[in-house]
């Protein structure tokens, strides 16, 4: 039997790659360790408590102690989804960024140096290439991060590989495209335009919506972070992608097309996103060399999503009130007023 450490694993991919883990895997047990924050959802786990190969430990990933103590007792391999992810919160505050995915991630990497751990992935994102206009992102370039939020992942990766060149901690690094699926909190692109045209509201594309990402289903995601970790080489980077190039705008035509609105009564343009990232692409070539290869298509993918959202309601109906209102406001309300 393997043991994971899965940190991070009530947020939204985490909360798959366990799912995947325990149903695609017999030899595995998880301990899922989660800091509970606004997007680490209990809810995204509820199926596994009863699991016996699943264990749910809260910590967070910065508190060495907690972390010490979740890896003492013969853990195989960390898997590292904790992170705080959404680049327009790390605008308005940059510090929990900082914290969780810079700090956090030197914590975990000191646990697996001081328990011999076999294997350390860190899940990282497109982001940490910066804005590309044209051509796909190989492994080996540069970091142009350019938000708050992707200059914390791409420290975290100079962290991660500065350890495999300084200990040889067998570190290995997945970097992934815009994820899209079922239990994503709906504050990202596609689950909040989802939920506003199921509620009949309008959505808000920021600027002209001619930025492009190149979106995954969360299940092809997961399947890449578990392919790399039991195939990637130590001291490598693979990136994984959809292949699904799409302007923000064609996005948002799918969506509410599918939900019965229309361009005219239901899209807002607001002021965009201060240094707004035009165009991610990632080659994938080394990660398909391991074997690995997305296997969703986009326009079925993301009709299974909307139908999650539609009769899923009980899930993101309460995480659209509270703190969710307040951040709401914060986020949109100067941009609507000043578009
Ligand atoms: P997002 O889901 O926040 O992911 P990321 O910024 O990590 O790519 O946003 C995806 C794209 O959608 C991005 O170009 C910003 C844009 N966007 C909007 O136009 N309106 C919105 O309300 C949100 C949340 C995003």
């Amino acid at each position: 039997m393997k043991r994971l450490l899965v940190t991070g694993g009530l947020g939204f991919i985490g909360s798959h790659f366990i799912r995947l883990v325990l149903t695609a895997r017999q030899a595995y047990e998880v301990i899922n360790f989660d800091a509970v924050t606004y997007a680490g959802n209990p809810a995204n786990c509820a199926d596994l408590k009863t699991h016996p190969r699943y264990r749910f430990i809260k910590g967070n990933i910065c508190d060495s102690a907690a972390v010490e103590e979740a890896a003492a007792g013969g853990v195989d391999a960390i898997v590292n989804f904790a992170a705080e992810t959404h680049v327009d919160r790390s605008i308005l505050d940059p510090d929990a960024f900082i914290r969780t995915d810079v700090l956090g991630a030197h914590v975990l990497l000191e646990a697996v140096r001081k328990y011999n751990i076999g294997r350390f992935v860190q899940v990282s994102t497109d982001e940490v290439y910066g804005d590309i206009s044209s051509g796909a992102s190989t492994e080996d370039d540069a970091l142009r991060p350019r938000s708050p939020y992707s200059a914390s992942k791409a420290g975290a990766d100079l962290q991660v590989l500065a350890y495999w060149a300084t200990y040889e901690t067998p570190v290995i690094i997945t970097r992934g495209s815009n994820t899209y699926g079922p239990f994503q909190y709906p504050e990202k692109l596609i689950p909040l335009f989802i939920t506003n045209l199921i509620d009949g509201k309008a959505v808000p594309v920021y600027g002209d919506g001619m930025q492009q990402r190149d979106w995954i289903h969360v299940d092809d995601h997961a399947r890449g972070v578990l392919h790399a970790l039991e195939h990637g080489e130590p001291g490598n980077v693979y990136n994984i992608a959809g292949g699904n190039t799409r302007t923000n705008l064609e996005i948002t035509q799918l969506l509410v097309e599918s939900l019965g609105r229309s361009m005219e009564t239901h899209v807002t343009h607001v002021l965009d996103r201060e240094g707004h990232d035009r165009r991610y692409a990632l080659d994938c070539t080394k990660a398909r060399g391991l074997g690995w290869q997305p296997e969703v298509a986009f326009e079925e993918g993301l009709r299974n999503t909307i139908e999650w959202y539609r009769t899923n309601e009980n899930w993101w109906r309460p995480l659209r009130s509270g703190e969710f209102k307040e951040y709401f406001k914060r986020q949109y309300l100067k941009r609507l007023i000043s578009a």
